[in-house]
């Protein structure tokens, strides 16, 4: 009996020790894992581009509408300026998805964009180098060169109904900038089958918040654009609702004018005017009356501090046949005459003004939403 108990002893003892061994090499494992898994990061981390991300990283790191996918080839890059910072854009061809690379060759600082699209890289019109997704794949005469260890930054790029949308803030290749989570703006009219679409883009030499915070403002339709309702500027009724942290919209009422497409169109007496900006770049004029809508969306984006790229699309679900579409285009083309035409003469230093009342109230909650942007971004 006493014999049994001491083998039985022993017994646990080897048990003991069994599952002490078991334990260790778990631990040893998961050690090991750890291990692989940072080296593992770190190497991912130790691809290096230039220039450094000093040179993008304070641009808002949000999506901003950069062009339409019709503008993009893959045969040749096509250089875009985002904030001074030059950036060439094509599609690739083997996945047919839009990539997006800084534009300055690390070699001796060519523009990649005037080079060609070569075995599906980006090859620098100077002396050859070749760029897979940013990152050098080979060197002319150099056939030992290491790939996928060094290169250009590489921005994200999203597409949404043939749109192009680029984060110019994070570089993919390096890893480095700075990122925000939001979703991206699309309007219910471009799902909408009822709906018929033109777009378009103007280059204009102001800043970008200057023009955006013009598309927001309803006041001066009456004053400034030709189709403006002189009869009854003022609307009778102003609503404004916060969307999101990054959104807002005021609902404007209005007597519709005698010779306004909705009263000769849509026979209305009143007309809606929903008035929306989705941070960064994008805002929403959306005109109803009486079943008939006609949506402006504009994205506008800062080629400098001065210069800006707006893209426009008009919406409508009235007069869809193509047959009128010169005549939309015609509208946008007169109303961004007349309102270029007015904003290159607002001081510089004022363009914020002194004073504002109740009907400037979607371009100052712009103005707001924007600078709780800024601070949650500097926060981060
Ligand atoms: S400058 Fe681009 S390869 Fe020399
Ligand atoms: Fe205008």
């Amino acid at each position: 009996m006493a014999k049994n108990q001491t083998e039985h002893q022993v017994e646990l003892q080897e048990a003991y020790k069994d599952s002490i061994l078991v334990f260790v090499m778990n631990l040893f494992h998961i050690i090991n894992t750890a291990i692989i898994f940072i080296i593992c990061v770190k190497s991912k981390r130790a691809i290096t581009t230039k220039p450094s991300s000093r040179n993008y990283q304070s641009n808002i790191p949000l999506f901003w509408k950069i062009a339409n996918k019709r503008d993009i080839s893959s045969s040749q890059p096509k250089r875009f300026i985002f904030n001074d910072y030059p950036i060439a854009i094509y599609k690739d061809a083997e996945s047919q998805k839009v990539k997006a690379i800084s534009d300055i060759c690390i070699h001796r600082g060519a523009s990649l964009s005037h080079g060609k699209i070569r075995n599906n890289c980006v090859q620098c019109p100077y002396h050859g180098w070749e760029y897979k997704d940013g990152l050098v794949d080979h060197i002319p005469g150099l056939p030992d060169t290491k790939r996928n260890a060094f290169g250009v930054p590489r921005f994200e790029i999203e597409e949404i109904n043939d749109d192009i949308y680029l984060r110019p803030s994070y570089d993919m290749n390096s890893q480095k900038g700075t990122l925000y989570n939001h979703t991206i703006y699309v309007p219910p009219e471009a799902s909408d089958p009822d709906f018929v679409r033109i777009t378009g883009m103007r280059h204009i030499h102001r800043p970008n918040h200057l023009i955006t915070e013009n598309v927001l403002d309803m006041m001066h339709i009456s004053y400034v654009h030709s189709f403006g309702n002189t009869l009854s500027p003022i609307p009778f009724k102003i609503d404004y609702e916060d969307i999101s942290p990054l959104s807002g919209k005021t609902t404007f009422h209005y007597t519709s004018g005698p010779t306004s497409m909705s009263r000769l169109i849509g026979g209305a007496q009143f007309v809606q005017v929903e008035n929306e900006f989705h941070l960064p770049d994008a805002t929403v004029t959306r005109v109803k009356a009486n079943g008939i809508t006609k949506t402006i969306i504009t994205h506008c984006y800062p080629i400098g501090k001065n210069e800006s790229i707006l893209h426009f699309d008009l919406y409508r679900n009235f007069l869809k046949h193509t047959w009128f579409d010169p005549m939309f285009r015609y509208q946008m083309k007169l109303t961004l005459d007349e309102d270029v035409d007015i904003i290159n003469y607002i001081y510089d230093d004022y363009v914020q003004g002194f004073m504002s009342n109740q009907f400037d109230v979607t371009q100052i909650k712009y103005r707001q939403k924007m600078k709780q942007l800024f601070v949650q971004i500097n926060e981060k």
